[in-house]
């Protein structure tokens, strides 16, 4: 069959296509339909499925045979440890964890946050979560306290599994008063918190509260799998959107299932027991889909590489890491490359390295420029193939599917939709696009298996968010168009959310930040092009009237306000005090037109604008700080 024969299945009848898919995964009760029609353009699959997600990510490799294969292959230049875990030891493991969470009384649909490093025990953790049927919330390291407990009032944990402690280049992430102080903020308190103690921290428990990972499992017996509905949710990861709260995105188990395992040979291109490394974090889509759920189901053994793609402690980590584990597709951020390329341009690093084993390398989670792409096929002499997909559909919306049929490349496309998904081109009244027209991307509904079916506690903003726009379709929030060969070409959000170092981040949270600064009156944030991040975060920040400390103070005062807010992983290093903002005569903040500036690029004067001679201020402010220089 080729692509075009799949595509067409898939979209003509889904129902067929995606039952066929569902074979591959053991159910404990087949669903007796795909899709469910719940009204109102809202969708599930495989609803009256039974099924356990761990069971099919573990168990069932073991009761095939297969136990003694690698599942997990922990890599980590930061601690200088290496390990590997058979899917047997990963089952025990598991077990044992899942059961000192159920004798803690966590069971079925209770929520359970993981704040967690990369480290197996992550993968443990939410494994042991899907074991028993409770909800798992990952929240990334990188996040600040407020953030965590933004996530726990939101999602009520009946417990948080956390680690002493994280390592990043030259700096302990001290996890513990990060979580205390999350818990100190927050309305709603877990009934207690599990700690992982590393040998490189420490933490203190807290009494009543806390108790030690392994202390837990001491005296519980192992938890079995517990079956649930296939719209049963397997996890909620929080992601940016407009404003300063994150949605809640939900993953039902079913969908989830089926769509991972068909992506893992038809896009990735691996057979079971091949090694599959994504080199990202457990906090964010690509770590729960590519590092955990997706090789894990398959039967592939996973990387988790607790390291940076430099410094840890060079260039040639990666080169290492694929050598050393035999894998055969590598999957990471443009901006993780970019960073190799920096600091060897030639390549150099790379020849140390026997890289026969490598087949394909797939970019994701930002805009991948074509000098990367470039860069990276001359010196690993592999195909890269661009994908782009978004934490609410869990996996490829658009991709080349290398092992169903490697399609020709076009650089700066990320090439086709994967079946279920119709991508259209619209205009702003909803109408479709020619090919080469520029339009809001968006997708025919129903989305296909794994997607988001809603948002956590919030139904309504699920529809305001991405159904509203365009009566029958989801909105995706990007912008783009599609060529007379159906390849998608990705543009830009249609919203304010920027791309910073492939982490999805909301300029409209950081101004909220912002704003509670006392001296600050009126703010924006924008995403400025950086050449290594892909964007980064800069503030403009107008003054109260009367304030007149040294500009320099306060601007230092907003950096560490949404370090302290945030968190690190904003990379908010940049803020500027100016007069006024430019703005539409209704009062609307021109934020892409002070990227443009800041950016040097052409760009046409706003129709609407209030005042066209504020452009020539903010010009003169920005280059002050190094922007808007010809
Ligand atoms: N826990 C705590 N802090 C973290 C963190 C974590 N898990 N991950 C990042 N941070 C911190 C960093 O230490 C840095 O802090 P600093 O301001 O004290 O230096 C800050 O967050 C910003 O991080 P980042 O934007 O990642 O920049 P960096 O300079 O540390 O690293 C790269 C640059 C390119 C090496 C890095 O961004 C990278 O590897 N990117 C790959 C992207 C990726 O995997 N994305 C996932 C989506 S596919
Ligand atoms: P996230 O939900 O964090 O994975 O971010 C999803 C967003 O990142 C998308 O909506 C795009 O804006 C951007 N993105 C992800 N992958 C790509 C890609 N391959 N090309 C361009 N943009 C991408």
């Amino acid at each position: 069959m080729t692509y075009k024969d799949v595509y067409r299945a898939s979209l003509e009848d889904p129902e067929r296509f995606w039952m066929q898919a569902a074979e591959a995964i053991d159910w404990d009760r087949k669903p007796s339909k795909a899709l469910f029609d719940r009204g109102e353009h809202i969708y599930e699959w495989y609803a009256d499925g039974l099924v356990n997600g761990c069971y099919n990510a573990v168990d069932r490799h073991v009761t095939a045979g297969r136990g003694g294969q690698a599942a997990i292959i922990y890599d980590s230049p930061v601690t200088g440890t290496k390990s590997t875990l058979s899917y047997a030891d990963l089952q025990t493991k598991v077990a044992s964890l899942a059961g000192a969470m159920v004798a803690q009384g966590v069971g079925k649909g209770d929520r359970v946050i993981i704040y967690m490093p990369m480290i197996p025990e992550a993968l443990e953790a939410m494994l042991a979560c899907a074991r028993i049927g409770a909800v798992h919330s990952v929240v990334f390291g990188g996040f600040a306290a407020n953030e965590l407990a933004v996530r726990i009032d939101d999602c009520q944990p009946k417990a948080i599994l956390a680690a002493s402690c994280g390592l990043e280049p030259g700096r302990v992430v001290h996890y513990k008063p990060l979580l205390d102080g999350a818990i100190e903020l927050a309305d709603h308190k877990p009934d207690f918190c599990l700690i992982l103690q590393r040998e490189q921290e420490m933490a203190e428990l807290t009494p009543g509260r806390d108790l030690d990972w392994h202390d837990a499992q001491n005296g519980v017996p192992p938890a079995d799998c517990v079956p649930v509905e296939g719209n049963h949710p397997a996890y909620i990861l929080y992601t940016s959107g407009t404003t300063g709260a994150p949605k809640g995105v939900v993953r039902p188990t079913g969908g989830h299932l089926v769509a991972l395992n068909w992506t893992m040979k038809n896009i990735y291109d691996v057979d079971p027991g091949d090694v599959f490394w994504a080199a990202s974090d457990v906090g964010w889509v690509v770590g729960h889909s590519y590092i955990c759920y997706g090789p894990l189901i398959h039967g592939n053994t996973t990387v988790v590489f607790e390291g940076k793609p430099v410094g840890t402690p060079d260039a040639g980590t990666f080169w290492r890491v694929i050598s050393e584990h035999n894998v055969r597709s590598f999957f990471t951020a443009p901006t993780a490359i970019r960073a190799v390329k920096r600091e060897d341009p030639k390549g150099l690093e790379r020849e140390k390295y026997d890289l026969s084993c490598l087949r394909s390398l797939y970019l994701a989670g930002e805009r991948a420029d074509p000098d990367t792409i470039q860069w990276a096929q001359d010196i690993l002499n592999v195909p890269v193939y661009d994908h782009w997909w978004q934490t609410e559909t869990g996996w490829t919306i658009a991709g080349n599917p290398a092992g169903l049929e490697a399609l020709p490349v076009k650089i700066g496309s990320p090439t086709v939709a994967m079946p279920g998904y119709d991508v259209q081109i619209l205009d702003e009244a909803g109408h479709p696009q020619k090919p080469g027209e520029l339009g809001a991307i968006a997708i025919k509904l129903p989305l296909p298996p794994g997607t988001l079916p809603t948002l956590w506690n919030a139904a309504d903003r699920y529809k305001k968010s991405y159904l509203n726009a365009f009566p029958g379709y989801y909105e995706t929030g990007d912008a783009g168009m599609i060529d007379e060969d159906g390849y998608l070409y990705i543009m830009a959000r249609t919203d304010d959310v920027i791309n910073v170092a492939g982490h999805r981040l909301s300029t409209g949270a950081m101004e909220e930040v912002l704003a509670s600064h006392p001296d600050v009156a009126e703010c924006a944030v924008v995403g400025v092009s950086d050449q290594l991040k892909g964007q980064s975060p800069l503030g403009l920040v107008c003054l109260t009237k009367g304030v007149n400390r040294p500009h320099g103070e306060i601007t230092s005062e907003c950096v560490k306000l949404i370090r302290d807010k945030i968190g690190p992983v904003a990379a908010f290093k940049n803020a500027l005090v100016v007069d006024r903002l430019p703005k539409t005569r209704s009062g609307k903040i021109l934020r892409a037109t002070v990227v443009k500036i800041a950016d040097n690029q052409e760009f046409k004067l706003p129709a609407t604008i209030d005042d066209p001679a504020i452009l020539d201020e903010i010009r003169d402010a920005l280059q002050t700080i190094g922007y808007a220089k010809g």
